[in-house]
């Protein structure tokens, strides 16, 4: 006997399918709540709306558990690396050996981008933001490749496996080549022998006359990053690409979306607004405690950056390790930062502070990924972007799961709240 759900609307009882998930979460299947009854759900923010059942990731935020097609996170964490979960989160398998070849074949032999994409960075001004340009250059790619982004939702699916390599790969290039661009540094071109993050940090600081000296503790932390924001669920904007790709939209165009959303400084604009917090704090010479005692003010302009989330409401797991990797990092590079004296006495003081504790604030993947980011080289403004690079993968998997199925263009309702019908005055009478 399946489960239903009984809603009552002047005295009036309505009956909705239960739909139940892999690790037991409930949903009403209100699909036919307006057919029935005339009304709709109300869900500002969609924090109690699922949107779309989905086989990609799963997050119980009670208990801090994150898991990418059943692979607790901790474990791809210390066995796997990004480009081999970025096929796992994509295919929903972790690859053979000759998958996995085959996948960084294509995403090495994609690497370069195509020479009229060169004149594009010659017209953005020198101080535009990385992730305007990675928006931009994202969608443009849907030029060079047309019979990949045809809008055509059957062509675009025949050529999904290229334009998953060709916009894992890019992606990379293109916010290296923002880095350059932004310090009047000539380019440097992809170096095909080179592994996905190492050729980044080659095209990110290697110089035409000398190339960047690898760590492999630096590379290690980078394939970390980036793995650790693979994919995060309905998140702001992943539910951003699916909204683009309901309507047919092509991969990149839907990628695009997907950038412009994740920039904001409540979503993956954070990491960057994290290291700004605590550069604050240094040099207001405070030792957090009274940043921390204005984040309580309720205002939101004074937040504690890395803190608190939708869905986690316990301590984000990708935080943890990220914690522990930071440690690593700044000792193997001999780097003394005192930001992350800093984030580790803000950390400290909140977690045993009664309004973070009652709120169920803990730090986010962002608390400490920025510090990383710092201790490699890469400057705050291009964090989110690292971001967006690490993200790639889930959106190319939502996108691919969302054209295989037979969801309907996404149309919300709303409740309008604006004026009652009224006469046109014209304009010598108003
Ligand atoms: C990411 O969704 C995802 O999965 C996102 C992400 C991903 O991988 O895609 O995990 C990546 O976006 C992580 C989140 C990064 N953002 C930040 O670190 C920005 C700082 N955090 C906050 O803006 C906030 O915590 C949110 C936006 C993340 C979550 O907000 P909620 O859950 O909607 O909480 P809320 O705004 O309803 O606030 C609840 C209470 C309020 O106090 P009261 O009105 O109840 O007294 O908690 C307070 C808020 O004032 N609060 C904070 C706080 N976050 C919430 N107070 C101080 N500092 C904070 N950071």
């Amino acid at each position: 006997m399946s489960e239903t759900a009984k809603i009552i609307i002047a005295d009036q009882p309505y009956e909705f399918p239960v739909i139940t998930g892999t690790e037991n979460e409930k949903a009403i299947d209100t699909a036919r709540l307006r057919d029935l009854t005339g009304y709709v759900t109300y869900d500002d923010g969609y924090g109690n709306t699922a949107s779309c059942e989905s086989a990609i990731t799963f997050i119980d935020g009670e208990q801090g558990t994150l898991r990418y097609r059943g692979y607790d996170i901790q474990d791809l964490a210390v066995h796997s690396n990004f480009i081999e979960s970025a096929y796992l989160v994509v295919y929903g398998e972790l690859p053979t050996i000759s998958q996995l070849q085959n996948f960084r074949h294509l995403i090495l032999r994609n690497a370069a981008i195509h020479q009229g994409m060169f004149s594009f960075f010659e017209a953005f001004p020198n101080n535009s933001h990385p992730m305007a340009i990675l928006s931009a250059m994202v969608n443009s790619l849907g030029c060079y490749y047309p019979e990949m982004a045809s809008n055509n939702r059957e062509q675009d699916l025949e050529h999904l496996d290229s334009a998953a390599t060709i916009l894992l790969s890019k992606v990379r290039t293109l916010a290296a080549m923002s880095y350059r661009m932004k310090y009047g540094l000539p380019f440097i071109h992809p170096k095909p022998e080179l592994p996905y993050c190492s050729n980044f940090l080659h095209m990110m600081f290697s110089e035409p006359y000398a190339d960047y000296k690898f760590n492999p503790v630096v590379d290690r932390a980078l394939n970390l990053i980036l793995l650790l924001h693979a994919d995060h669920e309905q998140n702001c904007s992943t539910s951003t690409v699916r909204m683009v790709a309901s309507g047919g939209a092509n991969l990149f165009a839907s990628a695009s979306a997907g950038v412009c959303a994740l920039w904001g400084p409540a979503h993956g604009g954070a990491n960057m607004a994290v290291i700004h917090m605590l550069a604050q704090i240094h040099q207001d010479s405070d030792d957090g405690s009274r940043f921390v005692a204005a984040a309580k003010s309720g205002d939101k302009s004074k937040r504690l950056m890395g803190f608190g989330h939708r869905v986690y409401k316990n301590y984000d797991p990708r935080a943890k390790i990220l914690r522990k990797t930071c440690a690593d990092v700044l000792n193997t590079l001999g780097v003394n930062d005192p930001l992350l004296d800093i984030a580790l006495k803000l950390e400290e003081i909140a977690t045993h502070d009664e309004y973070f504790h009652a709120r169920r604030l803990y730090p986010n993947v962002d608390f400490y990924s920025g510090i990383i980011m710092r201790a490699i080289g890469i400057p705050v403004d291009m964090f989110t972007v690292m971001f967006a690079i690490g993200r790639m993968p889930g959106w190319i998997a939502h996108w691919r799961e969302l054209a295989t199925g037979n969801s309907p263009i996404h149309r919300p309702r709303q409740i309008y709240t604006g004026s009652p019908r009224r006469e046109f005055t014209p304009i010598d009478q108003r």
